[in-house]
């Protein structure tokens, strides 16, 4: 479904990711790990046509359904997003502008994609809602983002995301942002997703407690260069990777144990 060929992403002419590869098929779970500055984001900015105006991809592939996307022009990849590819962010509230109501952007959104009156973008939002596990979505439609949670916000930002089933999402520290207890539930909500709509998910995370819950394969970050990639299983077990080890060893409870509380 989608494969990156030894990519390498500059900004400002410097490379500052270095020929990053890797093959991900419908409904695979795989995790970005390493710490900070390490070159998560960028990696799942490029493959969403979404670098920063610095940034550009200097070198190798996006092939994503045996399309190179990076000769797209920006209307391709606009109607790429949303629909085929969608993203979630560390903060979904954040993204939505303060003095809009929930509704508003959401209806905008669905509006973007597809030509529907604004009543039946309102009920459509509210469906996604719904399916997401929020009741009350009209309630929710008219609330500001300030008076929702955190845990609440982002379910918003999945539910949008989700809204014509992509089968790629890719989420940037979505849990990063919310305490233990409410991480656990984004996360469970998250591989009910692979569970319900065959979605794939790039998970990017400094929480190597989350890749060990939900990924099927984990790659691991250093300055800007994979530093170790595996299965699941073989990271987190059977790595000879010294780097990936400390990483490992930094989180006290392993196998998501943290999940159960
Ligand atoms: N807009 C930008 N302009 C210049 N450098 C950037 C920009 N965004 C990120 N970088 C650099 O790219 C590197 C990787 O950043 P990033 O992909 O955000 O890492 P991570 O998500 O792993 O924390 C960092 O060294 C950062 O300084
Ligand atoms: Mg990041």
């Amino acid at each position: 479904m989608l494969k990156i060929d030894h990519m390498t992403v500059a900004y400002h002419n410097i490379p500052t990711v270095l020929d990053f590869s890797m093959e991900m098929n419908p409904g695979q779970i795989i995790a970005l790990v390493g710490e900070s500055g390490s070159g998560k984001t960028t990696v799942i900015r490029a493959v969403m046509g979404l670098l920063p105006a610095a940034g550009k991809v200097t070198g190798g592939d996006i092939v994503f359904d045996e399309k190179s996307l990076l000769n797209d022009t920006p209307e391709q990849w606009r109607a790429l997003r949303g629909s085929k590819i969608s993203m979630i962010f560390q903060d979904s509230g954040a993204m939505m502008n303060p003095t809009r109501r929930v509704g508003n952007v959401f209806v905008e959104y669905i509006r973007t994609h597809e030509k529907i009156s604004k009543k039946a973008a309102w009920e459509k939002g509210i469906a996604m809602l719904e399916r997401m596990r929020l009741p009350d979505g009209d309630h929710i439609m008219r609330s500001y983002p300030f008076q929702l949670s955190g845990g609440m916000r982002q379910r918003v930002g999945i539910a949008m995301g989700m809204t014509y089933q992509p089968s790629l999402l890719l989420a940037d520290e979505p849990t990063s942002a919310l305490d233990v207890t409410t991480q656990a539930q984004i996360v469970r909500q998250m591989m009910e997703l692979r569970e319900k709509y065959h979605t794939g998910i790039i998970i990017v995370t400094h929480n190597i407690g989350v890749a060990a819950y939900m990924a099927d394969h984990i790659i691991v970050m250093r300055n800007g260069r994979m530093e170790d990639q595996g299965d699941r299983e073989q990271i987190l077990y059977g790595s000879q990777n010294e780097y990936t080890r400390k990483l490992i060893a930094s989180v006290p409870s392993m196998g998501g144990e943290w999940l159960k509380q």
